[in-house]
């Protein structure tokens, strides 16, 4: 029984640092012309809105996106996102947040493809409805991410970038995502993968990390914790993004704007980031 809706969720840190780093690899995809597909094994709904009941419930795009669509001179990569979150709200006033196929989809050419898994059957629905216009590039499928994503893998064009990000509601999504990237290495070692994870007062996140680590890839590990681990233990204090193959030219960038976008998103004084990666 699945209980986690995005909604509550759309637009928060942990969506920004995401979306800002998918944004990134897949304006590096587009950098040749070779096409390429791009995959969302946990798609949620497409799109949100945030004045909608559920997002207005905790309104944690107040302390994400609302913080960044306000900001001024941000560096020029910060800029281009946000750029790309004011194509879905007109008269600069911010209304949706794009969830990640959404934002993928801003990023397709016309021979790219999306593949879009989503379990839940009323997010699902929605994202259905939000990308009936898109049907001949775009297949959605109300199926376990988890294992749909083999037969998308070798993509036909020998290019992928792959975004796992489940909402680790269940204990076994840790050890599933590690399956899940040995898998797909298996089948296609050069893909980009993306995986997002909470940063939590638990040991799986970073067990997770550290077997993806030693799977000896490529890799690039992004977090940022937006304020001190609570007192009593519980709740998410930031987040984190571990790219497998990642594009050569993310660390200078990331070097530059996580100071920025970790001041910005900051909710005590003890935020921080922090950047690790091999790239050969
Ligand atoms: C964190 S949300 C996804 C948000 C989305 N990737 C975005 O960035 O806009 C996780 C989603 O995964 C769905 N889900 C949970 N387990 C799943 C599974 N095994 N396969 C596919 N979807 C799943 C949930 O219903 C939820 O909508």
């Amino acid at each position: 029984m699945l209980s986690y809706r995005h909604a509550f969720h759309a637009g928060n840190h942990a969506d920004v640092l995401k979306h800002y780093v998918l944004s990134l690899v897949l304006a590096y995809m587009n950098q040749k012309p070779k096409p390429y597909w791009a995959i969302d094994t946990h798609a949620g709904a497409g799109m949100y809105a945030l004045k909608s009941e559920f997002a207005q419930k905790n309104a944690e795009f107040e302390n994400g996106i609302a913080r960044l669509f306000a900001a001024k001179n941000l560096p020029d990569s910060l800029n281009d996102f946000i750029k790309l979150i004011k194509r879905f709200n007109e008269n600069n006033t911010l209304n949706f947040y794009p969830g990640s196929p959404k934002i993928a989809e801003s990023f397709l050419r016309q021979d790219d493809k999306l593949r879009l898994f989503e379990l839940h059957p009323s997010d699902c629905k929605l994202l259905i409805e939000n990308f009936s216009h898109k049907v001949r590039q775009t297949k959605i499928e109300m199926q376990d991410g988890f294992a749909g994503i083999s037969a998308c893998l070798p993509p036909p064009t020998k290019r992928a970038v792959v975004l796992i990000d489940p909402p680790y509601e269940l204990k076994d999504d840790y050890s599933r995502v590690v399956d899940c990237i040995k898998n797909s290495l298996k089948r296609f070692e050069t893909g980009t993968y993306l995986v997002w994870y909470p940063l939590l007062q638990r040991p799986e996140p970073a067990e997770m990390v550290h077997e993806l680590i030693a799977l000896n890839t490529d890799f690039l590990q992004l977090e940022i914790m937006v304020q001190a681990p609570s007192l009593d233990g519980y709740g998410m204090h930031g987040s984190g993004m571990l790219i497998v193959n990642p594009p050569y030219t993310l660390p200078k960038i990331f070097a530059e704007t996580m100071p920025v976008l970790t001041q910005l998103l900051a909710l005590d004084e003890t935020a921080d980031f922090l950047i690790k990666h091999k790239i050969t």
